[in-house]
């Protein structure tokens, strides 16, 4: 597929469970090919409602969702929009269909149909990819929460989409489960993938390119996380702001803000 053009575009999108009741209203915007897209909000925002209408899982009551030439309206385009987008979920539990680490991601690849010969190597470069190759014969209960979900991320990632949506992936992890999650899901952006992260976890956008807030249904802010925690007070939406934000708020504000704490007081140190 031509990275070019994968672009994921939201043209002015309506979308309601219940008529009457809007739930995402004229929402626009570009995602471009190889970011890494936070996208933060409220419980009840909207935010797993558009991370289902990306992927034409729901579709606009009004405008358009396209991934490249695809449009998650025209049904025939569904197939290849959900090649191209992979789901990781919140709860680990619910991922498994299959019996053992080596069967769930091989369930997905047969299913699209992937030569028997490339399945060795797909699931090999995939559990090795999520450092989950020594477990290849495990079954589910045999494993961590942390170990489960990058599992399902390993299943995803043997699909070879171009966009992968996790949302709240990391909400349900132990601190080291998280980090790891976190660390395969920067890997996976290094690589030229679309990456999604759908958190309440204000830590966990410091370092992403972009990203969206998202307030009863609207766009509220669009941009990077500096200038995201500069203009933004983020226990408005019901989120905690980073230790670097709260830190800096400390310091009166002598010092400039960073994502990163350390070089915070590093200059802090340097002014006085
Ligand atoms: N299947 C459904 N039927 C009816 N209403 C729904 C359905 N799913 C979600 N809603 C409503 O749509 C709104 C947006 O829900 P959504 O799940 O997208 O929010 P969210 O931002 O993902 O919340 P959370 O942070 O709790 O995951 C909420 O008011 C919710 O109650
Ligand atoms: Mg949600």
């Amino acid at each position: 597929m031509n990275l070019e053009n994968t672009k994921l575009i939201f043209d002015k999108v309506h979308f309601s469970y219940k008529k009457g009741q809007p739930v995402i209203e004229n929402m626009s915007f570009t995602i471009e090919p190889g970011q890494f897209v936070a996208i933060v909000g409220a419980n009840g925002c909207g935010k797993s409602t558009i991370a289902k209408l990306m992927d034409g899982l729901l579709l606009p009551k009004e405008g358009h969702v396209t991934l490249k030439s695809l449009d998650t309206s025209r049904p025939t385009d569904l197939d290849m929009i959900h090649e191209q987008i992979g789901f990781v979920f919140q709860n680990p539990e619910d991922q498994f269909i299959t019996t053992t680490v080596m069967d769930e991601v091989i369930f997905g690849l047969e299913n699209i149909r992937v030569p028997r010969e490339e399945i060795r190597s797909r699931l090999d470069h995939a559990l090795e990819a999520v450092q989950m190759k020594d477990y290849m014969r495990s079954m589910p209960h045999q494993l961590s929460g942390g170990q489960k979900q990058r599992v399902a991320i390993a299943a995803i990632v043997a699909m070879r989409p171009q966009i992968i949506i996790f949302d709240e992936a990391t909400s349900m992890l132990d601190p080291q489960g998280r980090e790891q999650v976190l660390s395969i899901m920067n890997e996976l952006h290094r690589q030229g993938m679309t990456i999604i992260h759908i958190t309440h976890h204000m830590e966990e956008v410091l370092s992403v390119d972009r990203i969206l807030l998202i307030h009863k249904g609207r766009l509220e802010f669009d941009g990077d996380p500096l200038t995201f925690f500069e203009t933004v007070n983020v226990t408005d939406y019901q989120l905690e702001p980073p230790f670097a934000v709260r830190l800096n708020k400390m310091l009166q504000k002598s010092t400039p803000l960073t994502t990163d704490w350390k070089e915070m007081i590093r200059l802090q140190w340097s002014i006085n």
